[in-house]
C-alpha cells in the first residue's frame, strides 16, 4: 500500500508504509523505560557546541533597535525592518536564564494525544512547552492545559485564525493570546518572509490590548545550529519541525524530558487512523515549500533517543 506523506521537500512523496506502525512500535508510558541522566547530559554538552538555548531562544532588545534590517533566515534576498512594536516586545534578559527544571513535557500536536488521557500526566510536569498556539480548553483531558511556553509559526495566524480577516477571528485570538496568562510566547518572526504582516498584527494586538505574555523571537542562528547538531548525528533534516527545535532547545534547560503528540503517521501502532493534529481536519500529506519537514526521519531520531534513555516518548495512553 502506497500513502501521500509528509515530506521534506515541496511536492509529496509517495513511499510504501505498510507496516510503518510496526516499525514504529514503541511499548506503552508504563513500561520499563528508564531515564538515562548520562547520556542527558551528554547530549546537552553536545548541543551546547552548536547552540545555547539561554541566548538564541529569543533576541534581546540590546542587540536591535528599531529600523535594523534583518534579513530573513530562509528568504536571504528579502529583509524586514524591526519596527517599533516589534522592537518593544524584545524581552531585556532571556526568557530561560538561569533556569533548570526537573522535567519538561513538549506536546506535538499529533491526533495520537486524542484519547490518550494524558491531560493530568502532561500538567504535572514542572514546565510545558506546546508548539503553535494548539487549542487546549476542549482537549484537557487528552492534552492538558499548563503552558509554560507555546510558539506561534506566523503561518498559524492564516491556517487557524482566517488572517484575521473580521472582528470574530480577531476576538478569538485575542481570546487565545489572553488564555496565555503570563507564559512565554515564541513567534520565529525572522525565518520566512510569508509571515512578516501576521508577526505585526499579532505584535500590536499583544500591546494594544496588554496581553500578559512573554514574547521571545528566536535568534537568526537558532535553524542552523540545531541542523548542524542533527547533521553531525546523521540526521538529515532540511528545516526541523517546531518539535524538534522544542526538544533541541529544550535539553539545556530540562533534566528529563517527555514528548507527547508526536506521531507523524495515519496508523497508530494498533492500526487505528491518527489524525495529523489533534484539533482541526489538516490531513497527512499537507506540506508547503515554507515547511519542508522531515518528520518520520525525525521520529526515527527521537525513538532511538526514547530507546536510551534519553528522553521519553509517550504515543498511546497515558496510567
Ligand atoms: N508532530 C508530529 N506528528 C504529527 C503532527 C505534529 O510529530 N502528526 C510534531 C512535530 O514535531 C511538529 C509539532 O508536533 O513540529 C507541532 O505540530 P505542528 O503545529 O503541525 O508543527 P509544524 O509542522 O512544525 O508547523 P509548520 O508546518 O507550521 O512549520
Amino acid at each position: 500500500r502506497a500513502e501521500v506523506v509528509i515530506n521534506d521537500s515541496s511536492s509529496p512523496a509517495v513511499v510504501d508504509r505498510s507496516n510503518e506502525s510496526i516499525k514504529h512500535n514503541i511499548k506503552p508510558a508504563s513500561s520499563k523505560w528508564r531515564h538515562n541522566q548520562t547520556l542527558s547530559l551528554k547530549i546537552r554538552k553536545q548541543i551546547l557546541k552548536f547552540l545555547d538555548a539561554e541566548k538564541d531562544i529569543s533576541v534581546l532588545k540590546g542587540t536591535l533597535k528599531p529600523g535594523d534590517v534583518i534579513h530573513y533566515v530562509f528568504d536571504r534576498d528579502s529583509t524586514m525592518n524591526v519596527s517599533q512594536n516589534l522592537y518593544e516586545l524584545l524581552p531585556r534578559t532571556s526568557p530561560l536564564k538561569g533556569k533548570q527544571f526537573p522535567t519538561c513535557a513538549i506536546v506535538g500536536n499529533s491526533g495520537v494525544l486524542l484519547s490518550s488521557g494524558c491531560g493530568p500526566e502532561i500538567d504535572a510536569h514542572s514546565f510545558v512547552i506546546r508548539c503553535n498556539l494548539a487549542p487546549v480548553q476542549e482537549y484537557s483531558q487528552d492534552v492538558g492545559v499548563k503552558t509554560d511556553l507555546v510558539t506561534m509559526n506566523p503561518s498559524v495566524i492564516q491556517r487557524a485564525f482566517e488572517d484575521l480577516v473580521n472582528e470574530t477571528w480577531r476576538e478569538k485570538l485575542l481570546q487565545r493570546l489572553h488564555s496565555l496568562n503570563g507564559s512565554i510566547l515564541w513567534i520565529p518572526a525572522f525565518m520566512a518572509k510569508g509571515g512578516k504582516e501576521r508577526v505585526e498584527w499579532v505584535n500590536e494586538l499583544i500591546l494594544k490590548h496588554h496581553i500578559n505574555v512573554r514574547t521571545a523571537y528566536p535568534s537568526l542562528r537558532l535553524l542552523h545550529a540545531v541542523r548542524g547538531y542533527w547533521l553531525t548525528n546523521k540526521v538529515h533534516i532540511k528545516r526541523p519541525t517546531t518539535g524538534l527545535l522544542m526538544y533541541t532547545l529544550a535539553t539545556r534547560f530540562c533534566n528529563q524530558i517527555y514528548l507527547y503528540g508526536f506521531w507523524p503517521f495515519p496508523l497508530d501502532q494498533n492500526q487505528n487512523p491518527v489524525k495529523y493534529h489533534y484539533y482541526d481536519s489538516l490531513k497527512y500529506g499537507y506540506t508547503s515549500q515554507a515547511s519542508p519537514h522531515t518528520m518520520p526521519l525525525e521520529f526515527k531520531a527521537l525513538k532511538t533517543l526514547h530507546q536510551q534513555g534519553a528522553l521519553k516518548l509517550t504515543v498511546g495512553e497515558c496510567d
